[in-house]
């Protein structure tokens, strides 16, 4: 559906001061002019979105690059193969690679292929809002379970999500980090909500739920996680039929939901909050100030928080209470054992224990603080920037960084690169060593990450 439908619930990302004009190739703010792009009919509406765009067109090259480095791994290995099954296994895998990677090219072209990203170093350098743990291929196995064999999964997540809402019909409702989007489609077909909006940071899923909600199939091979047989299934998505419901698709962050306050009569975070690198307790009052009050929020998902901090794993009765001070009633909260990932070209089939619940926006809710107001320094460029001790700090680290790459020439050893950083009084000796080899390990690492992913 077109996208202009969430134009009046829309607020700046910028400005923070109005609704957004949408147009066929960018959304525009009346109040202070910033654009925001549209790709597929989905609009970008990020801060700042250029920088965004340009990120994940870096990372939709290195994951061809990807494809292109696993074909000739495979290659080389065809080539010393001896055994005829392994020959006949790699020449099958060869040409599936070969394909998704056409397939995926395809399906990701209007991110602007052909059109050259920033050079990668550029990207590194201006240190993206994109998460860093966030890849183009970080749920891949969603298009599958979603669009192809797993039925009893996505019915189990259904029923459960439609019950803790009790009733979507005629409402607003928006679903953060909505993914590869089966469970969207089908609240909004069964359900009819007045508006559903799916919004994703991810090219891949979205553009996917994009063209299949417009009644679209397209192919893409599954590489199961313990295959039975092949190691690449050539599958075809596509959705019961094309969606009936208004079903949006937006580009966004959910931290950063570019809406009006009070927008939605629901919100849906499935399988998200513990992935995010926040306090459930600030996510809650930003779902909060989303909602109208006396709407719904419902939860869905598993509860494992990767946070570092060890205060912000919560379990299941400290969100309960969490959800209290930030303002909601729950309304009710269960555990429920149902199907995950059964892929029948896996060897490997779960079953995850799911928590869900439904809490509701009390009238007098806390409200959300404000965003700090950006620094004077970003819009007004000939400000000066003030130097404060973590600016310093990551100064330091990263001249140091620098100057340990700048050595590499393919002829020093580690003890050689180590001697010049001691001879500048940059280290002593023992911690030029170690740093010296840290560093060069942990970008070795990242560079062997191979295989289609
Ligand atoms: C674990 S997956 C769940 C996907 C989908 N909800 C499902 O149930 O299959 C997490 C999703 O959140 C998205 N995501 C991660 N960080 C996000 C953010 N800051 N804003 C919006 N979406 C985000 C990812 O791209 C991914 O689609």
């Amino acid at each position: 559906m077109d996208a202009s439908a969430l134009a009046p619930l829309s607020e700046c990302p910028t400005c923070r001061r109005a609704p957004l004009a949408p147009g066929p190739s960018a959304w525009r703010c009346g109040a202070c002019g910033a654009e925001y792009p549209v790709t597929d009919a989905i609009p970008w509406l990020y801060r700042d979105p250029g920088p965004v765009l340009g990120e994940w067109k870096n990372r939709l090259t290195l994951y061809l690059e990807d494809f292109a480095l696993e074909e000739r791994l495979i290659a080389a290995d065809f080539a010393s193969a001896t055994l005829a099954a392994t020959r006949t296994r790699l020449d099958a895998f060869l040409a599936a690679c070969r394909e998704q990677r056409a397939l995926i090219a395809a399906l990701l072209a209007p991110l602007g292929l052909g059109e050259g990203p920033a050079p990668h170093a550029t990207q590194l350098a201006v240190a993206t809002r994109v998460p860093q743990h966030q890849d183009l291929h970080s749920y891949y196995a969603n298009l599958h379970r979603d669009w192809v064999w797993g039925e009893a999964e996505n019915e189990a997540a259904r029923a459960l999500v439609a019950s803790a809402f009790g009733t979507l019909a005629g409402k607003r409702l928006l679903v953060l980090g909505a993914g590869a989007g089966r469970l969207c489609y089908d609240l909004a077909e069964g359900e009819r909500p007045a508006l559903t909006v799916a919004l994703d940071i991810n090219p891949l899923l979205l553009y996917a739920l994009s063209r299949l909600a417009r009644g679209e199939r397209f192919a893409l091979y599954e590489f199961p996680l313990a295959p039975v047989a092949e190691l690449a299934v050539k599958r075809e998505l596509r959705a019961p039929r094309a969606a009936s419901a208004p079903l949006v698709c937006l580009f966004a962050d959910a931290l950063e939901a570019p809406f009006a306050a009070q927008s939605f009569d629901a919100v849906l975070t499935p399988w998200l909050v513990d992935i995010l690198d926040e306090d459930f307790a600030r996510l809650a009052l930003r779902v909060s100030r989303l909602l109208a009050p006396g709407g719904r929020w419902v939860n869905f998902g598993s509860l494992s928080f990767a946070q570092r901090r060890p205060g912000l794993r919560y379990g299941r009765a400290e969100l309960r209470e969490v959800l209290a001070a930030t303002g909601f009633a729950v309304a009710g909260d269960s555990e429920t054992r149902i199907p995950y990932m059964q892929s029948p070209a896996s060897r490997h089939a779960r079953l995850e224990t799911v928590y869900c619940f439904a809490a509701d926006k009390r009238e007098r809710a806390p409200r959300e603080a404000p965003p700090p107001a950006p620094p004077v320094w970003a819009s007004d460029l000939s400000a000066p920037v003030p130097l404060d001790e973590s600016l310093k700090l990551t100064a330091l680290a990263t001249r140091l960084q620098a100057f340990m790459l700048a050595l590499v020439d393919g002829e020093r050893s580690v003890n050689d690169i180590a001697g010049f950083v001691v001879e500048q009084k940059l280290l002593p000796h023992d911690q030029a060593v170690a740093a010296v080899r840290a560093l060069l390990l942990q970008l070795a690492e990242q560079a062997s990450r191979t295989g289609p992913r």
